[in-house]
Formats: structure tokens, sequence, C-alpha cells
């Protein structure tokens, strides 16, 4: 059966906010010591103890804003620790990610000097849970201060003489759970009290972030909404994609295809929990002035074997592929409210973009989705009418494809389908109106094994190609996608 759909491409909703392509790098295992930070006097080629081949690998995804420093880490995070002269760096023990030391040479100004490399936008996270008002206030003036104040002149002590740009700033990180395990009407009032002393300095003007809810938590949204929405921008929603259980997860390889469906339908979760949340915003914010910040989101398996659990390292496959393509439609669909993503997290940790050993990198097939899908950033979002044909596997039934469409400022329509089924080709005739398109290209990423992942040994096993199938026939395009596929198709 082919399945039909019709897009209006003179038609667009709204605008895809690039910031739904964010990153996310916590002080957890191997993301920033290792991943990123190398420190200036490593083997490894660095630029002020960052990686080269890590900045170079993202640049090319055009990550418009990372989050740091967590995450848990965020709320026992205490930022005077990791500023001024590195050897006279306070030495804490990360206790929410495997007990290990951090010397805390990976701070602030560091932070920025990331962002200044990748070209993107940083956004902080503040500690609420075991940090004071004066901490936070103290922070921002010490980042955006321009004048003469304590803070920034103890920023201009430490070598930077003007102010960075801020503009994204969280008022902590799942204070539900690790971030204090608070009840949504406490942490509600301490939002309002924290984010009083968060402080636009000059023309900082900051997008401040509540904290949100966990998963389905629609009573968090709900209170935080009436007794705070006001006085925030952002509010944040934390999902991970976790077959099997929370108690009981499962590896990131050697799956088969009942866990496949299932990590399927549990990506597709997101779009309920998208529209459930959006409604809740929408009975205090109905001219969605409030952005839904997706801050934390990706697969968690079990750790790889013989690695530290607390490290939350995992291989990578074309299922992981699947998800970011799902998860990145489902995003542009709801982009009226969602403003912002951030993966988790962006190298050697849960859904990584990247891995690493000593000094080589791998880039992982969600890296690869990333990159494919990045032309819709920013981009109108166009509808899709269609009913998707389903995908059955044992007593699970799901819809077997995830679409979504834009056009970019000079015309162009792209549009991004995945193939959920793990057996089954899709057929498509796609009726493109409203636009004169006569040529089409694409690219497309899958292979024959579920679990194919990249290696160090074999980098390439997982890798996008040219997408030759469609054919455009008077402004109707026919295409048949393989089993576990992930496709962009570019009209112009
Ligand atoms: O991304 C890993 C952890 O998941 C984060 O630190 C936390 O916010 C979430 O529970």
């Amino acid at each position: 059966m082919t399945a039909k759909l019709v897009i209006n491409a003179d038609l667009p909703k709204n605008r895809i906010n690039k910031n739904i392509y964010g990153h996310f790098a916590e002080h957890l295992g191997r993301c920033i010591y290792e991943g990123i930070w190398v420190g200036e006097d490593s083997p490894i080629p660095n630029t002020d103890g960052i990686r080269n081949d890590v900045v170079t690998a993202l640049k090319k995804l055009n990550i418009p804003v990372l989050r740091w420093p967590g995450g848990c880490f965020a709320d026992e995070y205490h930022w005077k620790d990791g500023i001024g002269p590195k050897e006279g760096r306070k030495r804490m023990v990360n206790t929410h990610w495997g007990g290990v030391v951090e010397n805390n040479h990976f701070g602030t100004h560091e932070f920025f000097r990331l962002c200044e490399l990748l070209e993107c936008e940083p956004y902080i996270c503040g500690n609420v849970g075991s940090g004071t008002v004066q901490e936070m206030s103290e922070w921002v003036e010490y980042m955006t201060f321009d004048g003469e104040s304590p803070m920034a002149g103890w920023r201009q002590e430490n070598g930077q003489e003007k102010p960075w740009a801020l503009k994204y700033f969280g008022v902590g990180n799942e204070n539900w759970g690790c971030g204090g395990n608070m009840r949504p009407e406490y942490y509600a009032d301490l939002y309002r009290r924290y984010q009083t002393y968060v402080r636009n300095y000059g023309d900082n003007k900051l997008y401040k972030i509540a904290g949100g809810a966990n998963v389905d938590d629609y009573n968090w949204t709900e209170v935080v909404m009436r007794e705070a929405g006001g006085m925030m921008d952002g509010l944040s929603l934390h999902s991970y994609t976790i077959p099997g259980s929370w108690e009981e997860k499962r590896p990131a390889l050697g799956f088969d295809e009942a866990e496949w469906i299932e990590t399927m339908q549990k990506s597709l979760r997101m779009d309920e929990l998208i529209t459930r949340h959006t409604a809740i915003m929408d009975k205090y914010d109905p001219q969605k002035r409030v952005g839904l910040i997706i801050d934390e989101w990706g697969t968690w398996f079990l750790n790889e074997p013989g690695t530290n659990p607390g490290f939350l390292y995992q291989q990578n496959t074309l299922r992981d592929a699947l998800v970011a393509g799902i998860h990145l439609n489902i995003f542009h669909n709801h982009s009226g409210r969602v403003q912002m993503t951030n993966i988790a997290q962006m190298v050697n940790v849960l859904q990584a973009l990247i891995l690493t050993e000593g000094d080589k990198l791998l880039l992982t097939p969600t890296y690869h989705v990333f990159e494919m899908y990045k032309v819709h950033q920013d981009n109108e979002l166009l509808e899709v009418a269609f009913e998707s044909p389903l995908y059955t596997w044992g007593d699970v039934t799901v819809p077997q494809l995830s679409v979504s469409a834009s056009r970019d400022s000079e015309g162009k329509v792209y549009v991004s389908i995945c193939n959920l089924s793990h057996e089954a080709d899709a057929a498509l005739s796609l009726d493109i109106r409203g636009t004169q398109a006569g040529r089409v290209s694409g690219q497309i990423l899958t292979h024959t094994e579920l679990g194919a992942h990249n290696t160090f040994d074999a980098p390439d096993t997982v890798a996008p190609a040219a997408y030759e199938g469609a054919e455009l026939t008077d402004g109707v395009l026919h295409c048949v996608l393989p089993p576990a596929s992930v496709t962009v198709l570019t009209l112009k």
C-alpha cells in the first residue's frame, strides 16, 4: 500500500526555532573531561584545553545552543570553585556521577570559550538545590555586568575584560528530584524568589527558564505555570527513552525486534507529552509567550560492560538514529510551543553524538541524523497531511512513519521521513502543492542490521548516503524507503 502525503508548501505555520537543535554537556563521566576538555598540556591537539577534533566535528552541525554544567551536577555546582588559576581551584567529589574527583579545571571561562569555538549560545543552569540566592545572583553579575562591581572586577582579574553575552539561564534542574526533592508549590515559590535576583545588566536580557516536569508529571506544570508562569520565559521538560524500565534498563547493543518496536513506541510518546503539557501551558499562557524547553531527552540504556555505571557511557546504533529522527520530527511539529531542546548528551554520555577513546573519535548514527536534519533550522514549518500505515510486532502497534517538513527562505522544501518498521519498505507518494520545485535530492541513513553501530575500528558502518530513489512527476514525489531508515529529501 502506498501512503499518500499532502504538503502545502505555500501555507507555512510557524518558525522552527533552530534552538530545537540544542545540546547538553554535563560534568558527568567523560563528557566534559576527556570528551571536550583535555587541558592545555595534553598531547591531544587542543585550543586552550578544548579538543580540536571534537570542535571540528560539532561545528558541522551548526549547534545553536549548549546547556551546562548539568543536570544533577548543576544543583551542587558552586561556580566560584571553577574560576581563577587552575592550580588553586577546589577539588570536590562529584557525588552524583561516579564519586570521582572534580578538579574544576573546566569552569565558567572555559565554558564560554567552548561556546565561542562552537559559535553557539551558552545556556547556563544555576544552582537552586544547594546554592544560595546570592550565589546565583553573583554568578550572573560576574558573567554579564559591564561596569564597576565586585563580581565584574573579579572577572577582569581572571582575564575577561568585557562581560560575556548570556541569554539563556535556567533556575535549577530537576528540582522534583536530584535538584532538591521539592514539591511544585515549594519550587514555584523558590523560583519566584531566585529569579528576582537574576538581573538583566545593561543590554543583556536574560531568557529565564524554570525547572519543569519529569515526563508526565502534569501537576508540576500546572502548579508552576499557575504560580510563576508570569515570571518565566521558558519552562523545561525532561523525558528519556528507556526500553525496559528505569529500574531495569536494557543494553544498547544486542536487542531484538520486540525491543526495537518498544523503543519506537516510547519515542513516539514525546508527542503525547508535549500535547498535554502544552494544553496546560495554553491555559495560563494562551499567547504562547513561554517556551517549552525540552532540555534533556534521548535514549538511556545500561552502561557499556566494564565501564563505571555512574558515567552513563553507552553505544549508539541505528536504533538511536531512529529515536533522534522521530524526536526531531515531533519537535518540529510542535514548534509553536517548543522553543528549545537539548539532547543528552553531546559527547560520551547517554545518546551521544560523539564517542572518544584517548585521541580517537567517532561519529555516532545520532550525529548523522543531526547533520542531515540541520537544514530545517529556522525554517517555516509546513503541515503534512497523511495517514500513516501501521507497523505491528507482537502485541505492539505504532504508526510506521514519522514525518515533518519545512521551507527555507529561498523556497526550498525539506521533508524528513523515518520508516520505523524493522522489516517493511514504505512506499510513499507526496503531493507537494504551492511550489514550483522541479528537482529532488536526498540523503538516507540505514543499514541491514538493526544494531549496526560505529566503532573506533569501523567508524563508517552507519553513515549517510545519497538517496537516489525519489522521482518527481507533476509535483508528486514517489519513493520507496527501506526499513529502519531516516531520510531527508530536498525539493528545489
Ligand atoms: O543526563 C543525565 C541526568 O539525567 C541529568 O543529570 C539529570 O538532570 C537527569 O536525571
